[in-house]
């Protein structure tokens, strides 16, 4: 082991500034005190778990995954073990992911896909982002007067739920890069609903935390809510619809989602929903496309950082956050410097401020993706940040761009659910993918077994400002901006980091938090995951709570910076790539990596 982490260590460009706070702290991120627990499997499971709580990454010389959930990574490393793809496995992956972490992702939600292809050397994505229905309108989430609605009064029924796009997504991702038949693709994910499997810590702890709003669902309720009681944790639970909407999907293919009986299902659930109908319709099921883009890419370090680009606010935000960074040099100042910590809040708050003004789907709306990532309008916008103190205000740029770039700020609330996945498989392939459901338990609606996304709440409430229009408003057929940043890092055109996490806009944080712990501070990938956050996007500057970066609430605060301990749940799931592989999974959340 120590011989393997020596070679990945001399692989990093930029290396080791000591971070004493730092090291402790990541200690001090006890997967119990996050509510992560630990969930019984096999000999590897357990050895991986152990590897977890000791801190340290796990090994593998051919293939790895690295996931939220023990049962999920198994099915994806059995099929790896088989001789499948990275597609193959995600597809187990996610098929288990929806059922034993339901509130985060699953068949009722979207998700972006990053791949680097092993055999051409070519890098996409896959957008399989949920999409508003055709009768939306820009005032979907505005009361008669206009105003903007309450968060849950807006998320929880069927107003907002947007056509699921990860059916469609795995059936495109195993189209493409599949390698094992598509039907035994499933067979973990329907023995654990048909046969059971064990309710985790946290599983329980979020089901106890909603149980008022599942409750008002008659479909959630019955199954999250037996007897009228919230799931204990350890209770076997079954989940038999979601076992038949597993074979459906399994023998005839995404299809029979889109066009058939579940179709069905799912629009009179939204649209019968009696307290908050929405005007989901069989034709926006019908019509349903994941989108294949060109990754969103900008260089760092020597290394090219290439991701989600829009509807994805993922790679230009992370991208803007880096590029802002570059002048600086972070590596010697290292992980417990406030000093450091300072620029990285304030380029967060600079690529933050930009992310409001022009990010959102770029099919609907003109985005200024190449001038938003341009080297020079980075480096002139990051001359503010030569101070000493944070910044007192904070506007959003103008970079450059042949549209007029008359936008008003947006105002969507995104609270931390999803989950990440990323895989190596034996033949060179990487996929990194984020999966959503948006908030936890999404729009509470459940059919067949899974529950409906409230991805639609990720579109900025108010549609304009002082008539000037938002660009994130509703729009008909537009997929609401993402904060998902599933990121491959290469170097020399070959991948060497596998990166991504949930925790709604604060993905983005942690996603750029871990990027510049692994290049700049020459962490490996389990120290840079377990690496207490601090995350500031609008202003207020996020340090999580109980951990040794509380240090830095006094110095960070002295600069200038409102400062709020809290729990900040990421869930970063992290492949670094060298000689051999190594796998970090969050201690803040039940997830292992695999590999062999
Ligand atoms: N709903 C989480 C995201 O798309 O960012």
């Amino acid at each position: 082991m120590i011989i393997m982490r020596q070679i990945f260590a001399a692989a990093i460009a930029v290396v080791i500034a000591s971070a004493p706070w730092a090291q402790e702290a990541a200690d001090q991120v006890a997967p119990e005190a996050a509510g992560a627990g630990v969930i019984s499997g096999s000999a590897e499971v357990q050895a991986a778990q152990n590897a977890k709580a000791q801190g340290q990454p796990v090994e593998a010389k051919s293939w790895m995954v690295s996931a939220a959930n023990p049962h999920a990574v198994q099915a994806g490393a059995d099929i790896l073990r088989a001789g499948g793809t990275a597609a193959d496995a995600m597809v187990a992956v996610q098929a288990v992911l929806g059922l034993v972490e339901p509130q985060s992702s699953g068949l009722g939600g979207g998700a972006f896909l990053v791949w680097y292809d092993g055999t051409s050397g070519e890098l996409t994505t896959l957008d399989g982002r949920e999409t508003a229905p055709l009768a939306a309108t820009p005032r979907l989430f505005q009361d008669e007067a206009g105003e903007p609605l309450g968060f849950y009064d807006a998320v929880v029924g069927g107003r907002s739920v947007g056509t699921p796009g990860t059916p469609a997504l795995l059936q495109a991702a195993h189209n493409k890069w599949g390698q094992a038949e598509w039907v035994g693709l499933f067979n973990d994910a329907i023995r654990l609903a048909e046969d059971g499997f064990t309710v985790s810590p946290r599983m329980a702890k979020l089901i106890a935390g909603d149980a008022e709003r599942l409750r008002r669902q008659d479909a959630a309720r019955a199954y999250f809510l037996p007897e009228g009681v919230p799931l204990a944790e350890g209770a076997l639970l079954k989940n038999p619809k979601y076992g038949q909407t597993l074979r459906l999907l399994a023998t005839d293919g995404a299809d029979v989602f889109y066009t058939g009986e579940i179709a069905k299902d799912i629009v009179k659930a939204v649209q019968d929903n009696p307290d908050n109908p929405g005007v989901l319709a069989e034709v926006d099921l019908a019509i349903y496309q994941v989108k294949e883009r060109a990754p969103v890419c900008m260089t760092y370090r020597a290394h090219d950082i290439c991701g989600m680009g829009p509807p994805s606010s993922g790679a230009l935000t992370v991208g803007q956050i880096l590029g802002l960074l570059a002048p600086f040099d972070l590596a010697s100042m290292g992980a417990d410097n406030a000093a450091g910590w300072r620029l990285i809040g304030d380029a967060s708050r600079l690529a933050f401020a930009d992310r409001a003004r022009y990010m959102a789907d770029s099919d609907f709306v003109p985005v200024p993706s190449q001038g938003l990532l341009d080297p020079t309008y980075l480096s002139k916008r990051s001359e503010v940040l030569r101070g000493d103190a944070a910044l007192p205000e904070v506007r959003p740029g103008t970079p450059e761009f042949d549209h007029a770039l008359n936008y008003a700020d947006d105002a969507a609330i995104e609270l931390p659910s999803t989950s990440h996945i990323s895989i190596v498989d034996q033949y060179g392939n990487a996929l990194s993918m984020t999966t959503t459901i948006e908030n936890a338990f999404g729009s509470r609606l459940m059919v067949g077994g899974f529950l409906l996304n409230n991805e639609l709440t990720d579109f900025s409430f108010r549609s304009h400002r002082d008539g000037v229009p938002v660009a994130n408003r509703v729009e008909p057929g537009k997929r609401p901006r993402s904060s998902m940043a599933p990121t491959i890092v290469l170097k020399d055109g070959k991948p060497v980091l596998v990166v991504g996490s949930p925790g709604g806009s604060r993905i983005i944080g942690y996603v750029a938090k871990t990027i510049i712990a692994h290049l700049d501070w020459g962490m490996d990938v389990q120290e840079a995951v377990s690496l207490p956050h601090l995350v500031n996007r609008f202003g207020t500057y996020d340090v999580e709570e109980g951990t040794g970066a509380e240090a830095l609430v006094g110095p960070l605060g002295e600069m200038g910076f409102e400062m709020n301990a809290r729990a900040l749940t990421s869930g970063l799931h992290v492949i670094a790539i060298g000689e051999g592989l190594l796998g970090g999974a969050d201690p803040r959340r039940e997830g292992i990596a695999l590999g062999d």
